[in-house]
């Protein structure tokens, strides 16, 4: 098929995620063509530097040969076997005890998903199961984190706060509460431990107002994504486990993106040494060489539900739970962090990393500049005494993706002008020079534009 008929029959026929249709129509799909490394190539034949693993997943860089190798082989031995009825596989199994050995100590017990949206919608099951079967069927309230993200299932968006996941989708649900995000920048504490006794003191009041008796969990990530790439201070995660213990809640660590050494450590909790009732993860899991996520669970959710009923079955599954191709290729995606020393990589790369993103705090359009191992973000704004952001009818955001693309930059620029970069483990020294390069260019071709200029001179009272 032309480059042609396929974005013809792009427009005509695939439905894209979180999208406007109409401006997807118009504009067009970008078909990507293939990858090495850290770089895509698009099927013009466009080399473009990824500094998002495309969508924070793929943490091990793309063509990593020894992946292809253990899932070709998997596929050749046994390309599928059901979890159902009592049937397993061995790399699912060994996937399991791997996790279980290398998460922090609490978690005991996994459950496979295709993905993260469906590891919370399971996590969720698991835990309004889990207070039925132990006779207390009155905790169904769950609370999170305004600007969370906990993946576009039918439950789970609900626990996402992000307003376009909840418009038109009559979420979220009534038993589905939000607390403010620990965002440094746009508060005014006048410090970390001030910042972290508001995050306590706001889940201990929403408790309090719907009595312990009726909250089952909080959930939250450690650094929010979606949201922004909101990086709290250290110390917060802990303080907020300990709240939920002391409330008598569960406490969900969602490490969907944090996880498998993005922030530094293998899970972000480890920094921490936080240890959860329950955790979420997917993405970094397979590197995205192939869908799965999981649920890593207690011994004492596990053992509730367990004993909750002496012959009935515990009624959730999915087809593709513990797909044994998945699996293999999560095992070797571990070898990769450890003994392939990308997880070593990566963090001896976090201070590269940081140092060039805040170099950036110098552009006249950047606000803020935060970061945990090799998850950063930038904030632009049109102000920086006032932190005043740009007029959506900018569309900065827009302008900042074009502008990339033409620079050979791929990294994700948020609605509200806040631009993430996630780049893989496996960077070098000479890619990190260049990504920095090329999105320094970026942002002085975007105010080089006269609309950005004059909207950030309007607003600053800087003359051009
Ligand atoms: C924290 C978090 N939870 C859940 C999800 C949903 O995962 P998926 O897109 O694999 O369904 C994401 C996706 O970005 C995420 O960042």
């Amino acid at each position: 098929m032309s480059i042609q008929s396929l974005i013809e029959a792009d427009r005509k026929h695939l439905i894209h995620p979180v999208i406007n249709y109409r401006a997807h129509e118009a504009r067009g799909v970008t078909v990507l063509e293939s990858a090495d490394g850290a770089f895509l190539r698009d099927a013009n034949g466009n080399e473009l530097l990824d500094a998002f693993s495309g969508l924070w997943c793929v943490n091990v860089g793309y063509g990593q040969q020894s992946i292809v190798k253990v899932a070709a082989e998997q596929m050749a031995r046994l390309p599928y076997a059901t979890g159902y009825f009592h049937f397993g596989s061995a790399p699912a199994i060994e996937l399991a005890e791997k996790l279980v050995a290398l998460s922090p100590a609490s978690l005991q017990h996994v459950y496979f998903t295709l993905g993260g949206s469906d590891a919370v919608d399971s996590a969720l099951r698991f835990i309004t199961h889990y207070f039925n079967a132990t006779g207390r069927p009155t905790k169904k309230h769950i609370i999170a984190l305004e600007r969370g993200y906990h993946g576009s299932s039918a439950v789970g968006s609900g626990l996402t706060a992000l307003p376009v996941f909840h418009r038109n989708f009559d979420v979220p649900l009534p038993n589905q509460h939000h607390i403010p995000s620990p965002y440094a920048y746009r508060n005014t504490f006048p410090d970390d431990a001030a910042l972290i006794a508001a995050s306590v003191a706001a889940l201990e009041a929403k408790v309090a107002a719907l009595g312990a008796e009726n909250v089952a969990a909080f959930f939250c990530e450690p650094i929010q994504g979606s949201g922004g790439v909101i990086v709290p201070p250290a110390g917060w995660l802990k303080a907020m486990r300990e709240t939920c213990r002391k409330l008598d809640i569960l406490f969900v660590a969602d490490e969907v993106i944090t996880g498998f050494g993005r922030t530094g450590p293998l899970f972000a909790c480890e920094a921490e040494n936080v240890e959860p009732d329950l955790m979420t993860v997917a993405k970094g899991l397979t590197s995205g060489y192939a869908p799965m996520g999981a649920v890593l669970m207690s011994d004492a959710v596990y053992q509730g539900i367990a004993d909750g009923d002496p012959v009935a079955s515990v009624g959730h599954g999915h087809t593709y739970s513990a797909h044994p191709v998945s699996a293999a290729i999560g095992l070797e995606v571990m070898r990769l962090y450890h003994e392939g020393g990308l997880l070593a990589n990566g963090l001896a790369n976090g201070p590269r990393f940081a140092q060039g993103l805040d170099a950036l705090l110098a552009h006249p359009l950047v606000g803020d500049s935060r970061h945990r191992g090799l998850l950063g973000a930038l904030e632009l704004v049109a102000d920086k005494n006032t932190k005043q952001g740009f007029d959506a009818s900018l569309k900065l955001p827009d302008r900042i993706a074009a502008a990339a693309y033409k620079n050979r930059l791929v990294f994700r620029a948020f609605g509200d002008n806040i631009l993430g970069f996630a780049p893989a483990l496996s960077y070098t020294a000479s890619e990190f020079d260049l990504l920095f390069e090329r999105l320094e260019k970026t942002l002085d071709d975007v105010l080089a534009e006269p609309e950005v200029r004059a909207a950030l001179r309007v607003k600053s009272g800087v003359a051009a």
